[in-house]
């Protein structure tokens, strides 16, 4: 995830107030909502429903008390209706027990029916303050749901039962309704953007045709591509993609094409073809910043080809500066999958596109 304050740096530097900021990869939403709390307009795609999710609800914040009487009507129908879950939950694989208590699962599972976070904001925003709870360190945070889990990633079903019993560990009891209220007043107590942005579930290489109002509008792209050869997002997403509708289990190019890139010519061509994709939108002038890694490639490499994606469809484009490495510190998965590699540098690239 981006830290804010490298969102905020550029959009400082690149745009003035009521300028547009897209990230055609947007994940967590972070260059989305840094934007709008700066008073820009923003926009982004993401192939990824959890993402979608996420960053949706970051653009489009409701207001409290909605979300708090949405809340309300959920846990009294829910209250009415308890036991019809009984039979969703039976049927849930094995691990599902081993990770929740059945007075947590059945609130989940009905609100994993009840919830229609694509097409309403309220309902959106209780979903992904869900997914921010669905799983984590038990030991760390009351606020989670979940047996003792990592909070980044899904681990896989088979090794976590093997986890959670060798470690003897029983799921928590938690009170869902009431937490997702607590949370919700946490988190629209703070700043709340006054602008709303928009956030479209498709694939970044077709974010031209989504955002027809857009077009020639933007000023800074901001964003940070699939790394090359790291992660599978849907496969390590399994279980709040499973919360959004999908399956019980991990699933791959099943919900999105998302790749892992694990063929470097074909990691370029899917940039290239990203950028190609988003051009419609772009506005004379606009600055391009990436954030990019990968595993087992040399700095210089990755610039020169990453510069060479953004040449194919800006053939102007130049470097604003040199790119800046940062080191990536510490993966918190590493503590669940220890000699887990990842990747140990990030470059951040700031390109004219002219
Ligand atoms: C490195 S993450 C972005 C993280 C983001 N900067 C943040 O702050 O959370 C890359 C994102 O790209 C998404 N993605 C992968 N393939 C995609 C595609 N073809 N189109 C759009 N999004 C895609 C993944 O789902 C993931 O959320």
């Amino acid at each position: 995830m981006f830290p804010e304050e490298f969102v905020a740096k550029y959009v400082e530097a690149y745009t003035k107030e009521g300028d547009f900021v897209f990230d055609p990869f947007c994940g967590r939403g972070t260059a989305i909502l840094q934007s709008l709390l700066m008073g820009r307009n923003s926009a982004g795609t993401d192939i990824n429903p959890v993402a979608y999710c996420i960053s949706n609800a970051k653009a489009r914040i409701p207001e409290e008390s909605d979300v708090i009487d949405r809340l309300v009507e959920l846990e009294a129908s829910f209250t009415r209706r308890q036991t019809e879950m009984d039979e969703e939950v039976r049927a849930l694989p094995e691990f599902f027990s081993y990770a929740y208590h059945v007075d947590t699962l059945r609130p989940l599972v009905f609100l994993r029916n009840a919830l229609d976070w694509r097409n309403d904001d309220v309902d959106r925003f209780v979903a992904a303050l869900t997914l921010g709870s669905l799983h984590g360190e038990m030991d760390k945070s009351s606020s989670y749901f979940s047996n003792q889990m990592p909070r980044t990633i899904s681990t896989k079903p088979r090794y976590s039962v093997r986890y959670w019993r060798r470690h003897r560990l029983d799921p928590p009891r938690r009170k869902v309704f009431e937490l997702l209220r607590a949370k919700a007043t946490y988190r629209l107590d703070g700043e709340v953007p006054k602008r709303k942005g928009a956030v479209s579930l498709c694939d970044a290489r077709d974010s031209g045709g989504m955002f027809e109002n857009l077009e020639g509008r933007i000023r800074l792209i901001i964003t940070s591509p699939p790394y090359l050869n790291v992660t599978r997002y849907e496969e390590d997403q399994w279980l709040r993609l499973w919360f959004l509708g999908f399956e019980p289990k991990p699933t791959y190019q099943k919900v999105s094409q998302d790749d892992r890139h694990s063929s470097e010519a074909n990691y370029w061509d899917f940039l290239s073809d990203a950028w190609e994709g988003i051009a419609p939108l772009v506005r004379r002038g606009a600055v391009f910043v990436c954030r990019l890694a990968g595993k087992d490639i040399p700095r210089k490499e990755l610039t020169e080809n990453l510069y060479e994606t953004i040449l194919s469809t800006f053939p102007r484009a130049y470097m604003l500066c040199a790119p800046k490495v940062s080191r990536i510190r510490n993966r918190q998965t590493n503590n669940f999958r220890p000699g887990a590699k990842g990747c140990f540098f990030e470059m951040d690239h700031v390109f004219m596109l002219t």
